[in-house]
This record gives C-alpha cells, sequence and structure tokens, in this order.
C-alpha cells in the first residue's frame, strides 16, 4: 500500500519526504485554507518535491466550471490530480476529464455506490472519508471492503485511497482491507514509527556499547 501525506503544508511535506517513504499528496480546500489559500508556485514545489501524484480540489460547482479550474491547475505540474466531489456535477466534470486524459480523485465518497459512479465515470482514484464515518456511527470499513470487492469484481483499475485516517490503526486496517493508497495527515504519520520499546531498546544497546568503549 502506497502511503500518502494529506496536508498543506509545506513543511510537513518536505520532512515526510525526507523519510523515504511518500508516494504522494492529498490536499483539500480545509487543509489549504489554513496556508492562506491555493498558491500555484507552493503546488509546483510539492509536486517537484515528492515526484508523485499531489491531489488539488476545484473550488466550483457546475461540471463546466469545475473542468476549466481543472484544467488551470492541470498546468501546475504533470503530477497533479484534480480532486472532484461525488456530485451528479462531478461525475458529469469527471467524465469530461478522463476522456481528455486528466486523472480525478473523486472526493467526499461516503458510500460503495459512490465510488462504483466514480470508477465508471473514469476516475483514477476515489476517497472513501473513514474517519467522518466513523464519526456517524456506520462502519466505515465495511464500506471499503464494499469498494475493495467491487472494484476488483468489476476489473475497475480505479486505485483506493483511504482518506480521512486518524490514527495509525486506519493505516493497518487500510493495507489489510487491500487500500491501494492511505492518506495519512502528519500527526498520524509520526505516530508510526514510533514505539516505547524501539526507544528503550536503543538506548539500553547506546548505553551497553558506550560503557564497553570507556
Ligand atoms: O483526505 C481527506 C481528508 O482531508 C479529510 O480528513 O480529517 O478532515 O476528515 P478529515
Amino acid at each position: 500500500m502506497k502511503l500518502y501525506l494529506d496536508t498543506g503544508n509545506i513543511k510537513e511535506i518536505e520532512e515526510i519526504n525526507n523519510w523515504g517513504v511518500l508516494s504522494g499528496v492529498t490536499t483539500n480546500p480545509s487543509l489549504l485554507s489554513k496556508e492562506g489559500g491555493l498558491n500555484k508556485d507552493t503546488i509546483r514545489n510539492i509536486c517537484d518535491m515528492v515526484k508523485g501524484p499531489v491531489s488539488v480540489e476545484v473550488t466550483s460547482l457546475t461540471p463546466e466550471e469545475m473542468v476549466s479550474e481543472a484544467l488551470e491547475l492541470k498546468e501546475i505540474s504533470p503530477y497533479l490530480v484534480i480532486k472532484i466531489p461525488a456530485t451528479v456535477e462531478g461525475l458529469k466534470a469527471t467524465r469530461a476529464l478522463s476522456e481528455k486524459g486528466i486523472p480525478v480523485n473523486m472526493t467526499l465518497i461516503f458510500s460503495p455506490s459512490q465510488a462504483l459512479l466514480a470508477a465508471e465515470a473514469g476516475a483514477r482514484y476515489v476517497s472513501p472519508f473513514v474517519g467522518r464515518l466513523d464519526d456517524t456511527g456506520i462502519e466505515a470499513l465495511e464500506v471499503v471492503q464494499d469498494i475493495r470487492e467491487i472494484f476488483d469484481i468489476g476489473g475497475y483499475d480505479t486505485e483506493i485511497i483511504f482518506a480521512s485516517v486518524r490514527h495509525p490503526s486506519h493505516v493497518i486496517r487500510a493495507a489489510r482491507i487491500g487500500a491501494d493508497i492511505a492518506t495519512i495527515p502528519y500527526r498520524v504519520f509520526t505516530l508510526l514509527i514510533k514505539h516505547p520499546m524501539t526507544e528503550l531498546g536503543l538506548k539500553k544497546f547506546m548505553q551497553d556499547w558506550n560503557n564497553l568503549n570507556k
């Protein structure tokens, strides 16, 4: 399973990119608004740094406007993936963009039927929002499992991005379910590598080694 960082913050991307495990980045309007909005130069720098898919969402609501916004965004970098919301208008825009060979990440997916329609419209990725589904009391992992099964049986090559990740066990569940990608916030990314027994073990190894060399 590939690991993406879910952020609009370039410092967070720089850091995790240096770990050697990062395959892509996802943003959304809320994340970019925390960084002061969409800055094309910043997005270009992120694409150049990560050298992998970077999802940026349209902020218009009609299919025509979504397509023209997407075409403008796509000028920024070949790595750019256009995030389109799972609405009827979004499906129309996805069809138009996929026919032009522009990769779409259909976002705000909360049901298998939305994912099926996204794949039929030609979306390259679907992003089920697991954490937000959990918040509603719905069995979010079953939704992602259903999407996996639908895509496998139907032979769709649309990739599943396990999104709205809240904790490390979401990432492990994503991998076990067979999600293609998990997009992970910075805080959760840093928790993935931490384990108290690793820290204690390393401390002891260093103490023993340093005692020998005294
Ligand atoms: O990738 C989707 C993500 O940005 C939404 O996450 O934490 O706002 O539910 P969250």
